[in-house]
């Protein structure tokens, strides 16, 4: 990954506006990076195969020094892997790293033993080779690494990647999808500086917004409308998105693929995990940043943790004076049948507080809930502590049934995987387990924000046959 165009440093500057925490105000001096895609080669027996190295390195941030960095095939991050629906895909993850790792595939819908969590971890030195059919909407997901309580070290040294998939459908749709021209991976992350340049490691959030691993990033943009995936790849900031002049921006997706129709909105709320694209209208020749706005969520006792007070720049897009034209976004995208409720066969609740899930830490060798796969589930979730927390379930997309007993707003309304627990509210998602069976291999439920996960906000479900009983999960890969 080339990183840091303008080899100048981000500069920031204290916002003017009272009352904010920290932050943000960026001198725009580094072209933004685009993640390379990933070479892919198809093997005799017709997959599509990715070769994925977890490795150390060391980046150029525009700090005195270097900082100690991990990504895959790279300094910092990783490539972009990309698929289309129907396809098989393998893909051989090497750990270049002197500590065990794994490689999650965030979104996707996979059998267990695939999935990459904290029961698939590979030994330094060794090869892991999970492959699988993408049988899923055209969507934007990511990987990271899930070892057992070291989440967050890995992915805040730079373990992390976008994984676009692609549909008959999105790929017949005027949408811009030209990667890396009008079609931008935005992936945010925040980073704490020491004075030599290295990460600080603790589970507070940074001041420093890295997109795609650049400080201070712009993006030149030469189209009248830009697609931004956004990915929040931080360990536990949110944001909440808009641009500087509080211009409209159309909302196409969100975790899970592309809503049913576009919508017009100037914020985006995403914590740690979820993906929302957008398209942005542009005019020659003028400039217009993507920003974190404050958050207006009462009652979370640790807002200052979660940054959620705080301005900052994210990303600057700069029209050129001459931009190609673009199409008006499509008015229907990706029709979405809705699960009903009386097709759930169980509605299961879920407790999050002081780092447990109803009363429990994870635990390896315990399965929590067990599934029978092609069934649909409600799951009732409840934040019980003062803490901000979201909720991931691997395996699935799920919908969102409601939010405090109401209909789910827009930005909830199509496919996700990842949500935010506002407070003292339940969140009623549903989800149907189909295709994929194993009663030894768990799938995780956690809280995104990784401190938390790590801590043991985790739990673990099995996927069984009707009438099969849960197995007993390995945990061998348990290293601790
Ligand atoms: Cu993105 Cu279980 O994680
Ligand atoms: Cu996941
Ligand atoms: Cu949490």
């Amino acid at each position: 990954l080339a990183v840091c165009g303008g080899g100048g440093v981000a500069t920031l500057v204290a916002w003017s506006q009272a009352g904010l925490d920290t932050a943000g105000q960026v001198d725009f001096r580094n072209r933004l990076a685009v993640p390379p895609l990933a070479e892919s080669r198809i093997d005799r027996e017709g997959r599509r195969v990715f070769d994925l190295r977890a490795q150390e390195g060391r980046t150029d941030f525009g700090r005195d020094e270097a900082t100690r960095t991990w990504g895959f095939d790279g300094d910092y991050l990783g490539p972009t892997l990309r698929a289309k629906r129907g396809e098989r895909v393998l893909v051989n993850v090497v750990n270049g790293l002197d500590e065990p790792t794994s490689v999650h595939w965030h979104g996707m819908h996979l059998p267990a033993r695939m999935d990459g969590g904290p029961h698939q971890e590979v030994r330094p030195g060794a090869t892991w080779s999970p492959h699988w059919t993408v049988g899923q909407p055209a969507a934007t997901l990511w990987y990271h690494p899930h070892p057992h309580g070291e989440t967050a070290k890995h992915v805040l040294r730079g373990l992390a990647g976008m994984f676009i998939l692609d549909d008959e459908r999105s790929e017949g749709l005027a949408l811009p999808r030209e990667y890396g021209v009008d079609d931008i991976p935005v992936i945010v992350q925040d980073r704490q500086f020491d004075s030599r340049g290295r990460f600080r490691e603790g589970s507070g959030t940074g001041d420093t917004i890295l997109v795609n691993g650049i400080p201070g990033a712009y993006l030149d943009v030469r189209t009248e409308r830009v697609r931004l995936r956004l990915l929040n790849a931080s360990n536990s900031r949110m944001y909440t998105f808009g641009l500087s002049d509080d211009r409209p921006f159309t909302l196409i997706g969100s975790d899970g693929g592309l809503l049913p129709a576009p919508h017009s909105m100037t914020r985006i709320r995403l914590s740690p995990g979820e993906r929302a694209e957008i398209v942005v209208g542009m005019e020659a020749g003028e400039n217009v940043t993507l920003r974190s706005f404050p958050t207006n969520l009462h009652n979370i006792l640790s807002d200052r943790f979660a940054g959620i007070r705080d301005m900052l720049d994210v990303l600057q897009l700069r029209a050129e004076s001459n931009l190609a034209r673009s199409p008006e976004v499509p008015a229907v995208l990706a029709p979405i049948e809705p699960l009903g409720p009386a097709s759930a066969v169980t509605t299961r609740k879920f407790a999050l507080s002081g780092r447990q899930i109803n009363g429990e830490r994870m635990d390896m060798g315990r399965i929590d809930e067990v599934v029978t796969r092609d069934t649909t589930e409600i799951w009732e979730i409840t934040k019980e502590d003062g803490t901000l927390h979201n909720f991931h379930v691997h395996d699935v997309q799920f919908q969102v049934l409601s939010v405090g007993g109401v209909k789910p707003p827009v930005e909830l309304s199509g496919w996700k995987d990842t949500i935010l627990l506002p407070p003292n509210e339940t969140v009623r998602i549903i989800a149907r387990f189909a295709d994929y069976a194993d009663p030894d291999v768990p799938y995780m439920y956690h809280c995104h924000i990784l401190s938390h996960e790590d801590a043991g906000m985790m739990g673990q479900f099995v996927v069984v046959e009707p009438g099969q009983k849960a197995g007993r999960p390995d945990t061998q890969g348990h290293h601790k």
